[in-house]
């Protein structure tokens, strides 16, 4: 945990960060917040809402591939009771991609869409702000907005050089902004989701602890998704380590002397999991 603090705490390139969404928020309509679908809540930096109020926001919700549907559907109903706009997306295969622009022009920003046209200035392209946590899918989703390389907006006069604007087409243009925010990872319970998806550094957290605790999650609220892969039985009073070693040994995964090798099936759980091979699992509900 000690590493943790260490990253969260980093002050020089928090504050500059925060300067910077500050500094450029002026210059766009809305805010598109960027979120790991399978733990909504741990992957947001928790000072967004504060920096970025008064902006409208559509909260996209990534690697849904990867998140049970039926929760993500509760999710999205809960942001909207937040006041937000909110879309599942898969940015790695590119579904619910093509209804971004149609959200934030019909919905998120219907009022200023419609104020422009008042205004005769519908020709304006809209402009986004987008956030998120680091490895939460910022980059995926520019360049499958963006489709090329050749879409950036050069010269546009702005607060600091280091932010880009991304041409998507003549309507809207995307302000990638650098820097990151941590998400809040001083909460050990939030500090372990963001390692389960890989969202913060292995070595944050021993792979046998890591691979134990999920295991427990999972046996709670998906057991028959660890049934099914691992093909083991669950039974009242397992742990972690029960849990793991009954993997171990269902794979074979022994060491000299019969004994079961416990880190190597820590690293298949962890990877599978991440890999999506236990199937659509969301770590957290509304
Ligand atoms: P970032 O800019 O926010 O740091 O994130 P980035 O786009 O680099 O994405 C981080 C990782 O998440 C990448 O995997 C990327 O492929 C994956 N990813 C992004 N969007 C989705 C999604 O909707 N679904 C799934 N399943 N994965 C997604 P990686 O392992 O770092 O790289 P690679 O395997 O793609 O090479």
């Amino acid at each position: 945990m000690e590493e943790m603090k260490n990253i969260q705490w980093f002050p020089g390139h928090m504050a500059k960060t925060r300067r910077m969404i500050k500094a450029n928020l002026p210059l766009v309509d809305a805010v598109a917040e960027i979120l790991d679908a399978r733990t909504p809540l741990s992957s947001r930096n928790p000072e967004m809402d504060m920096l970025t109020a008064g902006k409208p926001r559509i909260i996209l919700l990534n690697k849904c591939d990867t998140a049970d549907e039926k929760t993500t559907a509760k999710w999205v109903e809960y942001f909207k009771k937040c006041g937000f706009s909110a879309l599942p997306v898969d940015c790695k295969n590119g579904s619910g991609i093509k209804n971004f622009l149609p959200m934030l022009k019909n919905s998120t920003l219907k009022a200023v869409v419609d104020k422009l046209e008042a205004k005769g200035m519908s020709g304006r392209p809209l402009r986004i702000m987008v956030v998120g946590i680091p490895n939460v899918g910022k980059s995926s989703f520019i360049n499958r907005m963006a489709k090329a390389k050749s879409a950036k907006v050069e010269d546009r006069p702005g607060v600091t050089l280091e932010k880009q604007w991304v041409k998507i087409d003549s309507t809207a243009e995307l302000l990638d902004m650098p820097g990151v925010l941590w998400p809040k990872f001083d909460d050990q319970k939030t500090a372990e989701k963001l390692a389960f998806t890989g969202a913060i550094r292995d070595g944050v957290l021993d792979i046998e602890t890591l691979s134990m605790r999920l295991l427990t999650k999972l046996a709670a609220d998906y057991p028959d998704a660890l049934k099914a892969r691992y093909k083991i039985e669950i039974a009242d009073g397992d742990t972690g380590l029960t849990l793991l070693e009954k993997i171990a040994r269902k794979r074979g995964m022994l060491i000299l002397g019969g004994e079961v090798n416990l880190e190597r099936a820590a690293i298949t759980v962890i990877d599978e999991f991440r890999a999506g091979k236990l199937g659509r699992i969301s770590l957290e509900s509304p």
